[in-house]
């Protein structure tokens, strides 16, 4: 499966859908909600990700990308707005069966395309796979550089006081001031 740059088309929500052979890639919707609790739970039930309740992903669904083959559900991930000039990427993950076969990198693009079209000058994330997103340009940063998230989400975490995620970050512009 090619792992090139995606031209994406720039269209508004549900609107939003490209094809590459065979997997399509679209914002998620309610529809996705429980297939999307699946994925996600199975791996926070082997403490690769955080957890998330329905009501977590209906409150943030419009953040949320999804890849599907026909029916099935082979990936998803969100990209959640954090100030006005960058975007954390959160709750990625692909499906056991589809993995590396291209689809985080599909999912990856298709979010820094969003990013971009939301004039964001950087995206971040915490994550166990910092090999994966260097592969796509990110570049492993000091946590002290993302204060500000340690007061939304790190301190309702079960790891806040031994937290073993690395931080990622990924310009998307020239600006100095990414955050
Ligand atoms: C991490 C994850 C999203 C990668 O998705 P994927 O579809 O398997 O990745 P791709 O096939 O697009 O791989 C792209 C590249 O990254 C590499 N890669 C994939 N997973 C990797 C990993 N865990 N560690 C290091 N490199 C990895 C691939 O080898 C490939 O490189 P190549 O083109 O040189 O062969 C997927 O393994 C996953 O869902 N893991 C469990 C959940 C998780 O850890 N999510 C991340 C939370 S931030």
């Amino acid at each position: 499966m090619p792992s090139s740059t995606l031209d994406l088309p720039i269209l508004a929500g549900s609107e939003f859908r490209v094809v590459r052979e065979n997997l399509t890639v679209r914002k998620a919707g309610m529809r996705d909600i429980p297939a999307l609790l699946q994925l996600i739970n199975s791996y926070a039930a082997q403490g690769i990700m955080l957890p998330r309740t329905e009501f977590e992903i209906s409150e943030n669904i419009r953040d949320f990308t999804v890849v599907y083959a026909g029916s099935q559900l082979l990936g998803c991930g969100a990209l959640h707005f954090y100030s006005p000039t960058s975007g954390e990427i959160r709750s990625l993950a692909v499906a056991p069966e589809a993995k590396r076969q291209g689809v985080g990198v599909f999912l990856i693009e298709a979010l820094e395309k969003e990013a971009i079209n939301n004039d964001l000058h950087a995206i971040f994330a915490f994550t166990y796979v910092a090999n994966f997103f260097r592969k796509l340009g990110f570049q492993e940063v000091d946590r002290g550089l993302l204060p500000l998230k340690v007061w939304k989400d790190c301190l309702s975490c079960p790891k806040f006081q031994c937290c073993d995620e690395v931080a990622v970050f990924k310009a998307l512009s020239p600006m100095r001031h990414h955050f």
